[in-house]
């Protein structure tokens, strides 16, 4: 698949996407954003820096609850940033746990978010403390490099409570591949860590990157089966973990998925991987890169919305896609090997890991720890960071691993879980154990309706129906976003609502409860009566007319409520 000279002339002459020019002038993402955090006149920096910070881990936001009213009074927006931390795998330590409670009091909104990534997400800093958080964040041994923008996010790796030495295995490839594909500018230590100023930034090397870095974000994420908590089918790289007689052999591949749509723009669509091949264990950090590299070269940097992976994929065929890889890898990747997933959703509660140990996995609704009158989460995973010994795992489903627990340690966590009433929503129904919303109102520039102050009284509601049609214990997987960009991964659950404005969500059914099939338009621009008029028929007929195990996504498509979708390019049709 090498470039014609006519090939390469072409593409000079097209014209890139703004941000492809801002990206080669920014001096390896430096932009002026030193100047910007020392303009004490503003609480913002410029609109191209904004664009660049994101490379750095962090996005500009305004406070949306106070736009009206500080337009009226002629104030500019309430700005503050959002700070991403890069933790593949989502392990940290009670060390580190701490730390990020201290940032999060100090110089945040006293909350901490979880992400459906599995990092830690700080909101409400304010400009004149964004270096000092980031050197915080530095010092405890974490950083938040390409936590954003158009390179390599946070690796996501299965937190498995079952399998610790499996745990160990994976979670230090996920380390290493998000690791190997860092960008290599001095730029993030000169304007956060006061490092020294690289004078000829010019003799600096992105090796893997190039000037211009990737068309788009890039995803990956390691699953090992059964559990596809990582939603590996949502990744631009999933790798999924092949094990034989008790050891990780390798990993099968998937390329080309992605979750973000644009509202009425049918040539953009969520996508879901599809199977490349199977490649050995110690080659994946080489086969990482070199996919990467080839989104790097023929992904689209005209239209950003049709710049991720998915689309280059789509557009050259899985095959030609191995073709290079193998060409560039120098041998062939392998067949596919077998393996089969159950579930999407996280185990709760303790569970004995293969050496002995204990992991306590607590329901955290939407990731958001923090503290209320009635219930003391933040101090309570505090305290537990105080005396823990083992580590942290967020998990892919904004929940929390409190890890590596020995037996001598489990009766005092457990007495601080119960000294605080913490849960492992064991209590809760299968719906809510299984609901993911991502951040949208107040914080989020992009929201178009709520999402995480939302779903958790819409899932209340939705409940009364279960109860009525009994079926409260079916594990039910529900997501809401506050915009198409997807990130709680809706298209994948089995009842999903994707934001349209304020009160008015697109409702989507029949997503595969293993996370392995696109959910599909059911009802349009509808606000919470309809919605709940909607559900309710379909939950009754799925309480009286289910098969033995059925899954609410399998019924719906079964009895005629919504088509199957096979993938991204019929998601629309
Ligand atoms: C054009 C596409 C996208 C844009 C512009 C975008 C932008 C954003 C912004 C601004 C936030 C911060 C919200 C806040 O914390 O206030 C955010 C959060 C997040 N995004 Fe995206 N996003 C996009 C697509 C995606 C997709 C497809 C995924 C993954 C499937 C994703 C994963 C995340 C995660 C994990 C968070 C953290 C919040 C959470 O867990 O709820 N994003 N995104
Ligand atoms: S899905 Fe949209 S509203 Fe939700 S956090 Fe992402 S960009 Fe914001």
């Amino acid at each position: 698949m090498a470039k014609t000279n006519k090939q390469m002339s072409d593409e000079l002459d097209k014209k890139l996407d703004a941000l492809e020019y801002l990206k080669d002038e920014s001096n390896y993402l430096r932009g002026t954003i030193e100047q910007g955090l020392a303009d004490p006149l503003t609480g913002a920096i410029s609109d191209d820096d904004t664009k660049l910070l994101k490379f750095h881990g962090s996005y500009q936001q305004d406070d949306r609850d106070l736009r009206d009213e500080r337009r009226k009074q002629k104030l500019e927006p309430a700005y503050s940033f959002m700070i991403r931390v890069r933790l593949p795998g989502g392990t940290a330590t009670p060390e580190q746990w701490i730390a990020m409670d201290d940032i999060s009091n100090n110089y945040a909104n006293h909350t901490l978010k979880l992400t459906t990534r599995q990092t830690f997400q700080f909101h409400g800093i304010l400009k004149r403390n964004l270096k000092t958080s980031m050197k915080k964040i530095n010092e405890s041994v974490l950083d938040t490099i390409a936590a954003c923008g158009d390179v390599n996010r946070n690796t996501m790796c299965n937190p498995n409570p079952y399998q610790s030495h499996i745990h160990k295995e994976i979670n230090d490839y996920a380390t290493q591949i998000s690791d190997h594909l860092l960008p290599k500018t001095n730029a993030y230590h000169e304007i956060w860590l006061d490092g020294e100023k690289v004078l000829d930034s010019s003799e600096e090397i992105e090796p893997m990157y190039g000037k211009k870095y990737l068309p788009r974000k890039f995803k990956i994420g390691i699953a090992l089966p059964p559990s596809n908590d990582i939603d590996v089918y949502s990744q631009d790289i999933g790798l999924i973990g092949i094990v034989e007689d008790g050891t990780l052999i390798g990993f099968n591949v998937t390329i080309g998925g992605g979750m973000g749509m644009t509202h009425g723009n049918t040539d953009t669509y969520p996508q879901v991987g599809r199977l490349a091949g199977f490649v050995p264990k110690g080659k994946v950090v080489d086969v990482c890169e070199k996919i990467l590299t080839i989104q790097r070269d023929y992904g689209n940097r005209e239209n950003r919305k049709n710049a991720r992976f998915k689309y280059t994929v789509d557009r050259l065929g899985v095959d030609k896609v191995v073709e290079e890889l193998n060409t560039r890898l120098g041998w062939d990747i392998e067949d596919a090997r077998d393996f089969e997933f159950e579930h999407n959703g996280d185990r709760l509660g303790w569970i004995e890991g293969d050496e002995g140990v204990w992991n306590y996995t607590l329901f955290i609704q939407n990731g958001r720890v923090k503290d209320t009158e009635d219930y003391q989460l933040k101090t309570a995973l505090r305290k537990i960071a105080e005396t823990h010994t083992g580590d942290f795992r967020l998990s892919p489903n904004q929940n929390l691993i409190i890890a590596n627990v020995t037996p001598e340690k489990k009766e005092e966590i457990q007495n601080l879980i119960d000294q605080y009433g913490l849960t492992d929503g064991k209590n809760y129904t299968g719906l809510r154990r299984n609901s993911m919303a991502c951040v949208a109102f107040p914080t989020c520039g992009l929201a178009m309706a709520e999402s995480e102050r939302y779903l958790p009284s819409l899932i209340s509601k939705i409940e009364d129906l279960l109860d009525e049609a009994g079926v409260n214990d079916e594990e039910i997987t529900i997501r809401m976003t506050g915009c198409p960009n997807g990130c709680a991964r809706p298209a994948l659950a089995e009842i999903a609502f994707i934001g349209k404005a304020p009160g008015k969500y697109n409702m989507y059914l029949g997503g595969g409860f293993k996370g392995e099939r696109l959910n599909k338009l059911y009802k349009e621009n509808i606000g919470e009566q309809e919605i709940l008029e909607s559900l309710r028929p379909i939950l009754m007929d799925y309480g009286k007319e289910r098969l033995e195990g059925e899954r609410f996504g399998d019924f719906v498509i079964r009895s005629g409520v919504v088509a199957k979708v096979h993938g991204g390019q019929d998601f629309h049709s």
